[in-house]
């Protein structure tokens, strides 16, 4: 771009956060229902938005803190509206029951509300999340057909509201490396018609909600938006991405404790990591290629936190194991235990434990608002529309996104200086605007 056209672009600043919201999340199941009930009890005032650095969290402005939220110009709650596909069919009442994350009294207090949102029929592979069975599938000819019902869907919802996000809650899929079909948007075109058994169904709507210029983020370990191919489209057309996989319990924890190890210079010889979770994700998860997606994501936070081949001596040995066990009694109410074995003065072991009692979509729901709102934030912004993956968004992941030959951040305090730094310069770039608009 010319330094004339670059100019110009920044002396538009940030498009104003005017009318609707409009947000669309394959897969409307525990986090999915938590988000949505969610915002509507904050919205009624019922409830904080806890854990929401987007409705909570303050940064620095003019030697003041002030809240984000009024500091940068993002879509107010009363803006935002969902709608969504899932496999099963009945509300969002009935999949908020389901998921047993939130208290009865909560749900029935709005129940009128979630029963008004309902999922659309879902595009499915049974081959990729082999423990679900669909009831409310669409049906086509090829995956291009498939993908292009999608887009219909989003034209008609697009017709209701202003802007639109989408944001992958669905289960996760089987574990798939890249091939040649997701390495150019050419190739991956032709693959739909093909009906390329390597495009996976989270694919589809990401190609979908791409095309029509809509930001896609992804929640879940799966590969979907980590391809070249989609790398290509999110660039061209100006529709930012992000992903891996909310990084909320466990995961969480661990990239707050292992930056803390690694400035200290403590070694650590082994991470042993095991989780009780009792809900539909741990039912899917408790298949061995569906795992594997998620042990990936899982497995590389240590080694790109400790970096051992600059350490070995402390990081060079480190036995890191993660496992996931499906116990129905506890439901959405996850058991995280870690056992880290650290070495610190001249060696001498130490142990420290673990014992995290979570509520999986209690931390998640937070993190999928604001990943919903940034992105909608920075497809408003002129200097990240265009920029592909969303890296200062990083600190939302367990495995995030990065540009090829790239390693992402994994350190959370890194994650969440690059986030405020962005958003300060999202704050200038948007007073620029308003300066030039006034003039
Ligand atoms: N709960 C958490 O804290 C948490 C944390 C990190 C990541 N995640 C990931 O987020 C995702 C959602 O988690 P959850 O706890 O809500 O799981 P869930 O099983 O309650 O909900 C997932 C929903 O996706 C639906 N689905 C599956 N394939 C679909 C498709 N192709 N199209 C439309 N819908 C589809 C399922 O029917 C289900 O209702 C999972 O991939 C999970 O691994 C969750």
């Amino acid at each position: 771009m010319s330094p004339v056209a670059e100019m110009e672009r920044e002396a538009a600043g940030v498009t104003p956060h005017e009318g609707k919201l409009g947000v669309m999340i394959p897969g409307m199941g525990a986090v999915g229902s938590t988000l949505i009930a969610g915002v509507e009890a904050v919205r009624r005032g019922w409830a904080k938005p806890v854990g929401s650095m987007s409705q909570m969290g303050t940064m620095e402005v003019d030697g003041r803190e002030e809240l984000i939220r009024d500091a940068v110009p993002l879509a107010p709650l009363e803006d935002v509206v969902f709608t969504g596909w899932d496999i099963f069919g009945g509300s969002m009442y009935d999949a908020a029951e389901t998921a047993g994350v939130l208290d009865r009294d909560h749900l029935r207090a709005m129940k009128p509300f979630l029963e008004s949102i309902e999922p659309m029929p879902a595009v499915f592979e049974e081959r990729y999340v082999k423990r679900l069975t669909a009831k409310n599938k669409k049906k086509g000819r090829n995956k291009c057909d498939l993908a292009n019902q999608v887009r219909n869907d989003i034209a008609e919802f697009k017709s209701k509201t202003d802007r639109q996000i989408m944001i992958w809650c669905g289960s996760t899929e089987i574990f798939h490396e890249p091939k040649a079909v997701h390495q150019t948007l050419a190739a991956f075109e032709k693959g739909l018609v093909d009906d390329d058994p390597d495009i996976a169904p989270s694919m589809l709507y990401a190609w979908a909600a791409l095309k029509e210029g809509i930001p896609f983020a992804n929640g879940a370990p799966n590969l979907t938006v980590d391809i070249p191919a989609l790398q290509e489209l999110s660039k061209q057309v100006g529709a930012p991405i992000c992903g891996k996989d909310f990084k909320t319990g466990q995961t969480f924890i661990k990239t707050i404790l292992a930056p803390g190890f690694k400035v200290r210079q403590l070694g650590v010889s082994g991470w042993y990591s095991t989780n009780i979770l009792g809900n539909r994700d741990g039912e899917v998860l408790d298949d061995p290629d569906n795992f594997k997606t998620k042990e990936e994501s899982k497995l590389g936070v240590l080694e790109h936190i400790f970096h051992p081949e600059q350490n070995p001596d402390l990081y060079g040995d480190i036995f890191h194991k993660v496992r996931i066990n499906y116990y129905p009694p506890r439901g959405d109410a996850k058991e995280g235990w870690d056992n880290i074995d650290i070495f610190g003065w001249l060696g001498y072991p130490m142990q420290i434990k673990v014992d995290f009692l979570c509520r999986d979509s209690i931390l998640a729901a937070p993190l999928a608002l604001d990943l919903c709102l940034f992105m909608d934030l920075a497809k408003r912004t002129p200097s990240l529309r265009h920029t592909g993956i969303q890296e200062w968004l990083s600190f939302y992941f367990k495995a995030p996104d990065a540009p090829a030959g790239k390693h992402a951040e994994h350190d959370l305090f890194k994650q969440a200086v690059h986030l405020k730094e962005t958003l300060q310069r999202i704050r200038v770039e948007s007073a620029v605007g308003e300066t030039v608009a006034a003039r």
